[in-house]
């Protein structure tokens, strides 16, 4: 692009949970701006997120947030030339309030609307990090909402080698951190906690680590947890007192399991699609002892690693860059276009 051609620009909305987040992005991926303005202390005397409350506050924050996302980009609302919107998955109350500021401006502006799957928004974020094409790579998403592997064979085809059959992994760490007595949510605060812990304290089970499948369940290990803490149903054993130590035993036991298995199918599912790149999102990779093992892996079998970093890593709008994608694809979205609650597993 010549120097003198004015930048092209991208404005990407992501409101599919309890962040209300805007981004803009150039044509060659450099985030100019990311505004994320999170929901957590309306949600955290509940120890989850509650859909009503969620929607009010995206509608309250969406307009600031687009505001300040332009003004820190050093741009105005006019030099936008494409929207992009997470419209998939998420809670719909939430995904619409993104939706309807996106097709307001993409109709007002006369500029494509590009419809953005929020989980492939997450490995997209690895590219950004690397600043290079880092396809085609195994991709694991894992989130409060979801723990998908994916075989991603460009940044717009992306196959469902695997998920979770209950509850996602950051789910168990917010539903474990509420059983050990800490706020939501609880994924940072269990990691801190498991720092000053015996991650080989309790063997809380490893589900499928042993399956040749590419599935996870983790409502096993949470309820796991749920007895250790206080007991199990029935049994005459008292449980051992929930001292500090023992709180921090049973985070570390808990993390280390959940790490173990995400770790474990990270490197089944390598060797089944046979790649040698792996991406890796959502809010659970923001983990530090998980970011750790993930690269002693990758060390110990000549993978490439890329994580996305940590303020990528959970809800944001800058992955939404994922949209240029679309765009230099003529992939656009009607103005009709909907949002999706369950995750579309569709194959373009
Ligand atoms: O990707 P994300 O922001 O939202 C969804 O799309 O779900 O992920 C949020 C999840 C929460 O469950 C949170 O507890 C977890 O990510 N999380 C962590 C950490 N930071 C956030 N889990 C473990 N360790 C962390 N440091
Ligand atoms: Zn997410």
């Amino acid at each position: 692009m010549s120097s003198d051609r004015p930048r092209q620009l991208l404005l990407a909305l992501e409101s599919s949970c309890d962040e209300t987040a805007a981004a803009v992005v150039d044509r060659q991926r450099k985030v100019l701006s990311s505004v994320v303005a999170t929901q957590h202390e309306l949600h955290e005397r509940f120890g989850g997120v509650v859909p009503e409350i969620a929607s009010r506050a995206h509608v309250e924050r969406i307009l600031p947030v687009i505001d300040e996302a332009i003004r820190r980009a050093g741009a105005k609302l006019a030099d936008i030339d494409a929207i992009a919107v997470a419209t998939n998955p998420g809670l719909v109350g939430s995904l619409l309030v993104g939706l309807t500021a996106a097709k307001t401006l993409a109709m007002v502006l006369d500029v494509p609307l590009l419809a953005v799957n929020h989980i492939e928004a997450h490995l997209y974020a690895c590219q950004i990090a690397a600043g290079r094409n880092v396809f085609p790579a195994v991709g694991l998403v894992v989130s409060g909402g979801h723990t998908n592997l994916y075989d991603c064979r460009s940044p717009v085809e992306f196959e469902l080698l695997g998920s979770t059959t209950d509850d996602a992994a950051g789910e168990a760490f917010d539903k474990v951190a509420q059983v050990l007595g800490l706020d939501y949510p609880g994924g940072p605060l269990i990691e801190k906690i498991a720092a000053k812990g015996d991650p080989k304290a309790i063997a809380f089970p490893r589900t499928f680590l042993k399956d040749e499948r590419l599935d996870f369940s983790f409502s096993g290990l949470k309820t796991a947890v749920l007895y250790a803490a206080r007991g199990t149903p029935g049994s005459r054993t008292p449980p051992v007192p929930l001292t500090e130590q023992r709180i921090a035993d049973l985070a570390a036991s808990f993390q280390a399991a959940v790490i173990d298995v995400l770790v474990g199918k990270c490197e089944q599912a390598l060797l089944k699609a046979n790649r040698s790149t792996l991406l890796v999102g959502g809010g659970v990779a923001a983990n530090s002892v998980f970011r750790n093992r993930l690269t002693e892996m990758a060390d110990r079998s000549g993978v490439e690693l890329i994580i996305a970093p940590r303020e990528y890593c959970t809800d944001n709008a800058a992955m939404g860059a994922i949209g240029w994608e679309l765009l230099d694809r003529g992939v656009y979205s009607p103005l009709d276009v909907d949002v999706t609650p369950g995750l579309v597993r569709k194959q373009r």
